[in-house]
């Protein structure tokens, strides 16, 4: 099968490598990509020999030093023209036990594919002029692409095995491609689960990583759900799988946490692409199973779910390597889920939408897109109502809010203008004035600017001027003394 990847860059470098006696390949996601039709800008090109020699050669043609060098790797990178290109030896050793043991030793081609993730990961295209844009495909990588499946080139339990971050990465590619893990691989995906955690062969980092770009797809219940169906969840997200079950008293039961996350998830995801708005619908309601409790002739209650919520949010932080910075929004997120809910009613106090706005600050928009995910109703008519009541909240946060700016504003004409028109000096009645000018801008007699403002004092300066001095004149009036 012949592919063209159409890359100036790609055909260059290709060029070079038959100048030089060496045979190269493009290897991994950018071959899955190209034959998914995704342009990639990542390029992994594999060498027959030694890919750092290799790299310094083609960094001298594009007369660009090396942007790095791992040599316990192997590899080497070049940035040119916005690609970031990988230039590494082909190898026997799989990718990151080699942080374990860092010598590589060096392979064939063919050795060096089956060492790969999954078979859609293992393809090759020919870059040399007699191989150019042949695939390499021992695994039927390309069988799989088409059907939609996640292999694993060997035995998955030795695939995994090499590495257990693959586990991770399984899931992911599911996710983001909407493939199937095939059910070999899932078998072993359950069976190795817990050498994600062991011995600390993975870092934290790395599958916390995988985990959010599992969070980042289009539709990330589906990862989500096959995590916990394989029981990784437990491994790396206790507190999430903690959340699945229904529990039925008498004629009482509660919908199933797990999956009712999951859809506020997926709900968010159609609006967001902020990874910590998502973040935070997916633990929005995690203290859940720790506030339930049953109640005679009330049925199942979570009180105070979203407080303790938030608090457990900082353990699970540093536990999961996420960046403190993000903790106290997603604690905030976590902590009001429930708050505009009855401001929904109509006998609401001005106030309580002021409190609500002042407490979520910039996150009001954030705090409302959340609320709308967590509407999971199957009940249309419900999710209508719910739907309009946060159209309401939202409608008398802004009147409030617009209210206020007013409140706090001050007469577009300012005192020194006034003084003027009205020939006054500093003094009592020219706050008079002005107030009686913001009052009107507050009744919406007239606009809050400067010309109406202006026009509106030249209108009422007369009558009022008189009044004002009409009560300056007066005698002042006696105290009615006690008694009388
Ligand atoms: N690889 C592997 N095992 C890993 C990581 C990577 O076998 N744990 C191989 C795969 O062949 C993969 C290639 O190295 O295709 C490049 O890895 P990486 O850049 O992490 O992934 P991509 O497949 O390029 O996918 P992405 O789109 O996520 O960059």
């Amino acid at each position: 099968m012949i592919f063209d990847p159409q890359n100036i860059i790609l055909k260059k470098i290709g060029n070079a490598a038959d100048e030089s006696g060496y045979r190269i390949f493009v290897v991994g996601g950018y071959v899955r990509d190209l034959i998914l039709g995704v342009i990639d800008n990542d390029i992994d090109i594999m060498v027959l020999g030694d890919g750092i020699q290799f790299a310094e050669l083609i960094a001298e043609k594009f007369k660009k030093p090396l942007d790095a060098v791992y040599k316990n790797f192997a590899t080497a990178l070049l940035n040119i023209d916005g690609y970031k290109i990988e230039f590494a030896s082909a190898r026997k050793e799989s990718y990151n036990r080699s942080s374990r043991k860092p010598e590589v030793e060096t392979a064939g081609l063919n050795e060096d594919l089956s060492r790969r993730d999954f078979t859609i990961n293992a393809l090759a295209l020919g870059l040399n002029e007699d191989n150019y844009g042949i695939l390499t495909d021992n695994f039927n990588g390309y069988r799989d692409i088409q059907d939609k499946i996640i292999r694993t080139p060997l035995d998955p339990l030795k695939t995994f095995d090499d590495d257990p971050l693959r586990i991770m990465r399984a899931v992911r590619f599911a996710s983001r491609l909407n493939f199937k893990i095939d059910d070999r691989a899932f078998d072993a995906i359950k069976k190795m689960k817990d050498r994600l955690t062991e011995d600390k062969v993975v870092s934290q980092e790395r599958i916390t990583n995988e985990f959010l770009q599992i969070l980042m797809t289009d539709k990330p219940s589906y990862g989500l759900d096959l995590l916990f169906k394989s029981g990784v969840m437990d491994t790396i997200f206790p507190e999430l799988s903690a959340l699945a079950g229904v529990e039925q008293r008498k004629e009482y039961h509660h919908k199933d946490v797990f999956y009712h996350t999951l859809i506020v998830v997926d709900n968010i995801s159609l609006k967001t692409e902020n990874l910590w708005l998502r973040f935070a619908a997916l633990v929005h309601d995690i203290a859940k199973p720790r506030t339930k409790k049953f109640i005679e002739g009330t049925g199942w209650t979570f009180h105070g779910h979203e407080e303790l919520g938030a608090r457990m949010m900082k353990k699970i932080f540093i536990r999961m390597r996420l960046p403190i910075n993000k903790l106290e929004y997603v604690e905030k997120l976590v902590r009001m889920h429930l708050r505009p809910i009855p401001l929904a009613k109509d006998d609401v106090t001005d106030s309580a939408f002021r409190r609500l706005a002042a407490e979520a600050g910039n996150e009001l928009e954030d705090l409302l897109i959340l609320c709308r995910a967590d509407i999971t109703s199957k009940n249309p008519d419900k999710v209508s109502r719910f739907m309009n009541n946060y159209v309401l909240v939202e409608k008398k946060i802004i009147e409030v809010q617009e209210k206020d700016e007013l409140r706090n504003f001050q007469s577009p004409v300012r005192g020194n203008e006034i003084m003027e028109i009205c020939g006054l000096k500093e003094g009592r009645e020219v706050g008079i004035i002005k107030s009686k000018i913001e009052e009107a801008i507050l009744d919406g007699e007239i606009k809050n600017d400067y010309e109406e403002a202006k026009k509106y004092l030249l209108d009422i300066k007369d009558k009022l001027l008189s009044s004002i001095m009409i009560n300056k004149s007066k005698p002042p009036r006696l105290k009615k003394s006690a008694g009388s």
